[in-house]
């Protein structure tokens, strides 16, 4: 233990500035405002996922008044386990104010055993089950942001994983503060106009293929390059990622993989000769989404996807994607795309969503309108910030509710304890990308990877039986080996 007592840091921090929630975040450098910000021509960054961003948060200045010098002294304690997230800056504190009263969001680990620390946030790629702050005081609740792949931290894809947690924030619409559109900034991100036709047909006269593929993460559990490749023996597939390639991008810069995944002029210009893109997540979850499958429909390209199982419910309208499941075989796939790059007509109705009321998913315009976070939206609270008030709204909401109890509990019951489900991460266990489990070869990357690394813990013989039949029971006995180790930790502690 350090020299200073938690009750000394907690003293600290009652000398707080205060801070508006909704001020700029770190996505929203030299944007103008709202989706006007977005119309062509394109040249903003769409949201980096955090782990990618250096010093998270911005600056304030202290407001006007200062309130609360002494108040901050009872306020509720959110500590940021994850202290690379702390969306503030500078300090290790700093008091928020959020719907429904303020609370102190901290990354100084020792008030960890405060009584007035009401939560610990976690980012979920971080995560260890080994490292985690044990043992768990009844008085606090977990929170959980994972927006990133479940590839990241696969044990959170399970019941035993997620449950460990009460709060989430991922990309699932169920958890309890939703981000799926993350990589969305809005309706207007969709509807920039496509590139004329004769332009990419000048393109492919020059030799380019229908489809363009650029992946440089190979050998994900989405099995997706075994796929690719397939599907490369029946349609010509133009690809510069590290996966597969068989082509280069222009520069040196474009080859950077760091350049692949953001929002660059040059790399967009390139992309948008091509009428079809595959897009395939490195993950298959619902409402697992990404930059892959919006990018396209963003440069007036139709994404060849294979990713979120309930991606129909997202879409602008129900023609705007190719759908690889939908599709018996790879050579399948290829015989339709061929036929669209050959009929301009039927070509053109994936774009219909483009044009004035082409958006006629009712789901996904309210869910762009209500979120209360933007990307890259300067009037809105990134979601980093946005999450720490839902769990500062929710803490302040069960202080009230204990404290009701605690004046009449023969009137009011204790409030329930609210856990995480498994619906806040729905991956079902990877199936191969065509074919059967038993006709991949042994030495296969997408099968040692299921075997060695994901598997580990069961037997592999039992692991591989296990996948064939697709056995649940056999499953979660390995997750539920994951959580023991785990509660035996705690339990030890
Ligand atoms: C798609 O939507 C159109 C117009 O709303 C409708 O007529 C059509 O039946 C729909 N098609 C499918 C496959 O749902
Ligand atoms: C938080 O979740 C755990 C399960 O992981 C549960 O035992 C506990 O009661 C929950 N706490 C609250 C305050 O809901
Ligand atoms: C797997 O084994 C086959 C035959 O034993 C061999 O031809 C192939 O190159 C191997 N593949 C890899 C990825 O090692
Ligand atoms: C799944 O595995 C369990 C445990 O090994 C076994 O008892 C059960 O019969 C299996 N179920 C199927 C459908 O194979």
């Amino acid at each position: 233990m350090a020299a200073c007592s938690s009750g000394a840091v907690l003293a600290a921090l009652g000398v707080l500035s205060i801070c508006a929630v909704s001020g700029s975040g770190p996505m929203a450098e030299g944007e103008t405002g709202g989706e006007a910000g977005w119309a062509e021509p394109w040249d903003g960054a769409v949201f980096r996922p955090p782990s990618a961003l250096g010093a998270v948060g911005v600056a304030r200045s202290p407001g006007p008044s200062q309130p609360g010098r002494e108040e901050a002294v009872d306020l509720p304690v959110l500590l940021w386990w994850s202290p690379g997230l702390f969306p503030h800056f500078p300090g290790d504190s700093e008091r928020i104010e959020c719907a429904r009263g303020a609370c102190v969001a901290s990354r100084d680990r020792r008030v960890r055993g405060h009584s007035r620390t009401r939560a610990l946030l976690f980012y979920g790629t971080d995560f260890r089950a080994s490292e985690a702050p044990l043992p768990r005081l009844a008085h606090q609740n977990w929170a959980l942001l994972h927006e990133e792949s479940p590839l990241n931290n696969f044990l959170l894809s399970h019941g035993p994983g997620i449950r460990l947690f009460n709060l989430t924030a991922t990309f699932s619409r169920h958890s309890d503060y939703p981000l799926p559109l993350q990589w969305l900034p809005g309706t207007a991100y969709l509807r920039r106009a496509a590139p004329p036709l004769q332009e990419r047909a000048e393109w492919r006269r020059r030799g380019y293929a229908p489809l363009l593929y650029l992946q440089s993460h190979c050998d994900v559990p989405a099995d997706r390059d075994r796929y690719v490749r397939e599907l490369m023996r029946y349609i010509p597939v133009d690809s510069y990622g590290k996966c597969l390639q068989n082509r280069e991008l222009p520069t040196p810069r474009l080859q950077d993989t760091a350049t692949a995944t953001t929002e660059d002029p040059e790399l967009l210009a390139f992309l948008s000769r091509y009428k079809f893109h595959l897009a395939l997540e490195n993950a298959i979850c619902d409402d697992y989404m990404t930059e892959k499958l919006w990018r396209p429909m963003h440069l007036g390209a139709v994404p060849v996807y294979r990713g979120s199982p309930s991606v129909r419910d997202w879409m602008p309208n129900n023609h705007s994607i190719i759908l690889i499941d939908d599709f018996e075989s790879p050579q399948k796939l290829a015989e339709f795309i061929d036929f669209l790059d050959r009929n301009d007509e039927e070509y053109m109705k994936y774009l219909a969503y483009k044009q004035p009321g082409g958006i006629t998913n009712q789901f996904l315009l309210d869910s762009l309108k209500y979120r209360e976070w933007g990307v890259n939206d300067p009037l809105l609270p990134n979601y980093l910030n946005g999450f720490e008030c839902f769990v500062c709204d929710h803490e302040l909401a069960r202080l009230e509710a204990e404290k009701a109890h605690a004046a009449s509990p023969g009137d009011i019951p204790v409030p329930e304890p609210h856990i995480a489900q498994p619906s806040h991460m729905d991956c079902p266990v990877p199936t191969p990308g065509f074919g059967s489990v038993e006709e991949i070869p042994e030495n296969d990357s997408w099968k040692e990877m299921w075997l060695q690394d994901y598997w580990q813990g069961l037997d592999q013989g039992e692991a591989l039986t296990a996948m064939i039949h697709n056995n649940e029971t056999k499953q979660r006995k390995f997750w539920d080996y994951l959580h023991e180790i785990f509660m035996k930790r705690n339990q030890n502690l």
